[in-house]
């Protein structure tokens, strides 16, 4: 029997993560340092182990609400309005979702109509562009630079919107360049949110690891607040990946359709996870500005050593990916990152995993620990050198 024929057109068309590809290859050979992944090697601090052992000691196994548990939707409204300033109701603009990862489907799939385009920007994580496309939507590519530190600009986002803009998807600090916007660069390009109307999914995931400039969310902006989907979770400043939660802040009427969407194809996010959150958000405000000052002693490491070794590297102000500019040795990002696995036995990532615009470029992780970091770039500058 011929399955291939059996499969949606959907699912025979989308193409596997460039990231995945790259670490099954990498998966094959002994010994290899990985600067690969996107996943916190801190492991899930102890109060939030302890709170969802717990509640599973306590029998509390069952569904939650379709929206999540109210006392984890409560304390979240109260986090983002503490540490962002920016107030939502636990009942109307909030839901538990499985990961980030499942807020932005839930956004893209109430949004969007086939034939609808919404804006990616590029580099941008791998799960947008497909996740646009499951939708049968058509995405607008914004090609970002590293003249303009990663930034999207007005004149770009003006010259993208056309009358079948539903959407744009942001997310600063970003995944992979470590881009990050201001609160006097959003100024810049809120005016033409509200004239256009279109909706802002904001992936504000990496909010916590913003290391010198004061993070800002998107929807901090009244005259454009109620047009903004905030996805966040608690895999990265948590290190929670494993936990599979995340949530989603938006407008009452944004709220109910996702969550009608949600509560068919989830029904609730898991329930020891929630409870473990929930104590997270309530007393882990402590581990979590440790962990971020560790990232970002890692960060000034990797980027001093990138640019030592005569690769020019952006000094990203969040998230924890450098991404350094290859364009010096000749090879393209999967040469470079091919020929550094066979010959150092280094992973990391293809710009061109994250879109065109990442050519030239490669993705490292610094969620390893600094002597992996030490031990990596010290064989990376080896490799560099053959090329120079
Ligand atoms: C920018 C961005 N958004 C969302 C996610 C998904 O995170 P989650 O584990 O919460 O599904 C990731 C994971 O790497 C990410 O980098």
């Amino acid at each position: 029997m011929d399955y291939e024929k059996l499969l949606s057109d959907h699912a025979r068309k989308i193409k596997p993560s460039g990231i995945r590809k790259f670490f099954d290859l990498a998966s094959q050979m002994e010994d290899v340092i990985s600067l690969g992944v996107g996943e916190p090697d801190f492991t899930t601090p102890w109060a939030i182990r302890e709170a969802a052992i717990y509640s599973i000691e306590k029998g509390k196994t069952f569904y939650t609400a379709n929206q999540g548990l109210l006392e984890l939707r409560e304390e979240i409204c109260h986090y983002y309005d503490r540490r962002f300033g920016v107030q939502y109701d636990p009942k109307d603009h909030c839901i538990i979702t499985v990961g980030g990862s499942e807020g932005i489907d839930l956004a893209f799939r109430a949004l969007l109509n086939p034939g609808d385009e919404m804006i990616i920007l590029d580099p941008g994580y791998v799960a947008y562009t497909p996740g646009v496309e499951l939708a049968g939507a058509v995405p607008v590519v914004i090609h970002l630079t590293e003249e303009n530190e990663f930034k999207l600009t007005p004149e770009q986002l003006k010259e993208a919107i056309t009358p079948k803009t539903k959407a744009i998807l942001i997310n600063f600090p970003s995944n992979p360049t470590g881009g990050f916007m201001t609160k006097e660069d959003y100024e810049k390009i809120v005016p033409i949110i509200k004239e256009s109307g279109i909706i802002v999914i904001s992936d504000e995931i990496y909010a916590e690891l913003s290391y010198e400039e004061e993070f800002c969310s998107a929807a901090a902006f009244d005259e454009i607040k109620d047009q903004v989907i905030i996805v966040s979770g608690f895999s990265k400043a948590f290190a929670m990946t494993g936990w599979r939660l995340g949530y989603l802040l938006a407008n009452p009427v944004l709220t109910k359709a996702m969550v009608k969407i949600h509560q068919y194809v989830i029904m609730s996010a898991p329930t020891p996870a929630q409870y473990g959150a929930l104590e997270g958000l309530k007393s882990c405000e402590h581990e979590v500005e440790k962990m971020r000052d560790s990232y970002k002693v890692r960060r000034n490491f990797l980027v001093k050593a990138f640019n030592d070794m005569g690769l020019e590297t952006f000094k990203p102000k969040g998230a924890f990916y450098v991404f350094p500019c290859i364009r010096s040795t000749g090879l393209t990002s999967n040469e470079f990152c091919e020929k550094l696995l066979e010959d150092q036995k280094v992973a990391c990532v293809p710009g061109t995993a994250f879109g065109e615009a990442g050519e030239g470029f490669i993705r490292v992780s610094y969620a390893y620990s600094i002597e992996e970091l030490k031990q990596a770039t010290q064989k990376i500058a080896v490799f560099v050198k053959k090329y120079q």
